[in-house]
């Protein structure tokens, strides 16, 4: 029995599409546990790049069944785009592509909440994706969410979206101005997304518990990162899940003992998209560099994300709860040209150095982070094929990695492209 599960460190956008999609080479199953189309998954091989938001990045190795888990929140529109975009390419999804009936709709008003609140927070926002995610995982939380098995009986449908149209139009109209959403137009365009997925809604929960115990290779993907973590992140400026690795189990409904190994995926600098607090952050030109070398734009909403040096900290918090074993170590390449590499080791706060990772945003935001500085390769990896082809500077910088979290650097990207990737044993 194989369960492995992959999980972002950090702050997202670390490129778990990538890796997801390598290691789902061979595997009979990925399953996505938690998030919606907030995600970008990038994936690129044989010329062409996919841009992945729901669907499991194992989608595009033919014969891998996907699964979308309960935990995961659905935007409808989104996912028939998706799936769309996919067969276009020529790669069949219909009996390998399934959804969880327990998984909660975005809908048309979480969206508006999501964007309104947003505005109205001016300086004080998260910088979200805008894509409903917060108020769709709030809906569930209350206990008002509406679920894909939902669908299946219209009076019942109507009637848990006229209690919430009651409420979010009044939100709607008298805090934020906006139109009224109309239930019959709602209910209509819902049964009929529910024609379009029909296919693919199963109880995935069986399914995967049954892929587990006929000893297949499952492997289990997060999107965001576990610095996104609502528990265990930056918060408030998180999203509103648990990327970390807990949040598979509740997500997908498989027991922790199931899991057999658990791989962080680890950009080798830092980046990070909308507010909140970064101590490693750069505002110089370093940082630029960074964001021009690594194309640092996000996937999903395209604003450029922000950068600065690896936290070695945050890591090595991240390592210990999620029970990483393995790193792979993403986008090393970038810093092929750069003399000198810093890893923060410390954080300082008021001129005292922080023992933990700390909890409040207060404390995040006033961090002076100390760094050690390591000397850079100055030579493209390009060309690369393995561990020991690797300049003597970057097995410092991998060995420094390794000493200082106690995770084991298993594979390294070293270009968006599938085959650029060396591996470990
Ligand atoms: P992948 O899976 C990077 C960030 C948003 C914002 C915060 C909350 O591609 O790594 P939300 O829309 O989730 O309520 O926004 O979380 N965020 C991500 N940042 N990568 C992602 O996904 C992200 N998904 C959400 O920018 O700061
Ligand atoms: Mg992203």
């Amino acid at each position: 029995m194989s369960v492995t599960l992959i999980v972002g460190a950090q702050w997202g956008d670390e490129g778990k599409g990538k890796i997801v999609d390598l290691l789902s080479q061979g595997a009979s199953m990925v399953a996505r546990y938690q998030g919606g189309a907030n995600a970008g998954h990038t994936i690129v091989f044989d010329g062409k790049q996919y841009i992945l938001h729901l669907i499991p990045s194992g989608i595009l190795n033919p014969g891998v069944k996907c699964i979308i888990g309960n935990g995961v929140v659905i935007d409808p529109v989104a996912l028939i785009d998706e799936i769309k975009m996919i067969e276009e390419h020529g790669i069949d999804v219909k009996g390998r592509l399934f959804i969880s009936h327990k998984a909660h709709l975005i809908m048309p008003y979480h969206k508006l909440l999501d964007q309104a609140r947003e505005s109205a927070q001016g300086g004080e926002a998260i910088g979200t994706t805008g894509r409903g995610i917060g108020p769709a995982y709030i809906d569930k939380a209350r206990r008002v969410g509406i679920r894909i098995v939902d669908l299946l009986d219209r009076p019942n449908f109507e009637a848990k979206l006229r209690v919430n149209l009651n409420e979010k139009n009044e939100v709607l109209k008298k805090i934020y101005d906006f139109e009224q959403l109309d239930v019959d137009l709602i209910v209509e365009t819902y049964l009929d997304f529910d024609k379009m997925i029909d296919p693919y809604v199963k109880d995935t929960t069986l399914l995967i518990n049954k892929a587990i115990k006929d000893n297949e290779k499952v492997i289990v993907e997060g999107a965001q990162g576990a610095l996104l973590d609502i528990d265990h992140g930056t918060y408030p400026f998180v999203t509103s899940s648990n990327p970390t690795s807990g949040g598979a189990c509740t997500g997908l409904g498989i027991a922790p003992n199931t899991i057999t190994n658990i791989v962080g995926i680890v950009k080798a600098y830092c980046t990070r998209v909308g507010n909140g607090p970064f101590p490693t952050e750069l505002h110089d030109s370093v940082g630029d560099k960074l964001r021009r070398c690594g194309a640092e734009f996000g996937a999903t909403t395209g604003r450029p994300r922000r950068c600065g040096w690896l936290d070695l900290v945050a890591l090595r918090y991240s390592v210990m709860i999620n029970g990483i074993k393995d790193i792979a170590l993403t986008k090393l390449d970038i810093l092929d040209s750069f003399a000198e590499i810093k890893v923060c080791t410390e954080y300082e706060v008021g001129g005292k150095k922080l023992k933990s990772f700390p909890a409040d945003s207060n404390t995040l935001e006033n961090i002076t982070p100390v760094y050690k500085t390591l000397k850079g390769w100055n030579q493209s990896m390009a060309k690369k094929k393995s561990f020991d082809q690797l300049p003597p500077e970057a097995m410092e910088y991998i060995r420094f990695i390794e000493g200082f979290t106690g995770a084991e650097v298993k594979i390294v990207s070293l270009s968006p492209d599938r085959k650029d990737t060396i591996m470990k044993g």
